[in-house]
């Protein structure tokens, strides 16, 4: 039995803490939190022992803590970082090099070669597994960047020199359903210079024709990316494209949702945790293939899409599981074949 930390207890980590406890080989330590509010009741409700920075005890008198992250750490085997982008990276520098403790960081860290990254190697498990074995820090893709792997892995692999380009739009959440702190702007939000495509390639060939714009819009239900792919030749028909994906882990093949709000709702109203799907959605009906190009959307959960690929990391950095072993094991607890099967029958195709 391994022991696991998870620091930082909002969007991501609730999440994976949840579906840690499900798993009959780790034990979770606690989780830590940073701020006295009402999340360390929920967190202690859900039978989860919370953990505080040793200077920050006093701020947390009137909560029930069970001691501080720094002692956590003492007997631990694995820290999953979920904290806000860029306090990963001092984590590592103040707790985590300095205990020799192994950790998965989140991707709104540092980009890869920058000096304040955690790792040098992004995660992406249909594409680099193996290359976490054996190694102590890690850093998942964002849900974007994690989105865009299931689909241009599978699409190389079929159609390999075909491929002559990818342009491809992400329209962004604004904020997670969570956050409802966080207002959205009536506003269309352009992004300069977004880190997306860099981080994609960094696991898919850095010279990899990908080409990538971003806005954000005011929404909070998932990521859409828009995906245009140029061939040598004359484009495959859409129905080859789906055909692709029919066995893909974590892409579900839709093609009567009209939004991306639809998905969510049927998560929601199928009881699926923390109301996620935990993987992409291509919205088949919006493929075409026009002379050498191929245009698909598919949307992007975004805060459930990076768990299960925490899950497969944590399994090849603690245990040096094979691929194969560690998918068997993640969807033995996040059941995605059974969640993808469901959401292609509600939203299959109507005659
Ligand atoms: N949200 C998404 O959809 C999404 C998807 C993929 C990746 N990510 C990435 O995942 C990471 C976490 O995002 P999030 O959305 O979960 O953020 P979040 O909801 O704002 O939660 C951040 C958590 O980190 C805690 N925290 C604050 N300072 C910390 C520190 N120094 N060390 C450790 N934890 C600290 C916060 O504690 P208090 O609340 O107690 O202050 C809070 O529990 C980011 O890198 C983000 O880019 C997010």
């Amino acid at each position: 039995m391994k022991k696991v930390f998870v620091n930082g207890y909002g969007s991501i980590g609730s999440r994976i803490t949840s579906f840690l406890k499900d798993d009959p080989e780790i034990t979770v330590i606690g989780v830590g939190k940073y701020s006295p509010d009402e999340k360390v009741e929920l967190a202690n409700s859900r039978g989860l022992d919370v953990f505080v920075p040793e200077k920050k005890l006093d701020d947390f008198k009137d909560f029930k803590v069970k001691g501080t992250i720094e002692s956590a750490l003492d007997d631990c085997d694995l820290v999953i970082d979920a904290a806000p982008g860029g306090h990963g990276f001092k984590n590592k520098k103040s707790l985590y090099e300095p205990r020799n403790i192994p950790a998965i960081y989140q991707g709104g860290e540092a980009r890869l070669g920058t000096d304040e990254a955690v790792s040098d190697l992004l995660f992406n498990s249909r594409s680099n597994y193996a290359l976490a074995l054996g190694k102590t820090h890690v850093m998942q893709g964002s849900c974007n960047v994690t989105g865009m792997g299931r689909i241009l892995e599978p699409l190389r692999d079929k159609f390999g020199d075909r491929l002559v380009r990818f342009d491809v739009t992400l329209v962004r959440r604004w904020a997670d359903i969570e956050q409802t702190e966080k207002k959205l702007s009536d506003t269309i939000e352009m992004s300069e210079k977004p880190h997306h495509g860099d981080d994609v390639k960094t696991y898919f060939g850095k010279d990899a024709p990908l080409f990538v714009r971003a806005i954000k819009v005011p929404t909070r239900q998932m990521h859409l990316h828009i995906m245009d792919i140029r061939f040598k030749d004359v484009a495959p028909k859409p129905s080859e494209i789906h055909e692709v994906f029919t066995n893909e882990f974590g892409v579900a093949t839709l093609w009567s949702a009209k939004g991306t709000k639809d998905v969510r709702d049927y998560a929601q109203n199928m009881g699926f945790n923390f109301t996620d799907t935990n993987m992409i959605h291509i919205h088949a009906n919006m493929t075409t293939s026009i002379m050498d190009t191929v245009q698909m959307m598919y949307s992007d959960d975004q805060t459930g899409i990076v768990i299960p690929e925490n899950h497969m990391l944590m399994q090849a950095m603690l245990f040096g599981k094979s691929y194969e072993q560690a998918f068997t094991h993640t969807e033995s607890i996040f059941n995605m074949m059974e969640k993808k099967q469901k959401l292609q029958e509600h939203f299959a195709k109507k005659d």
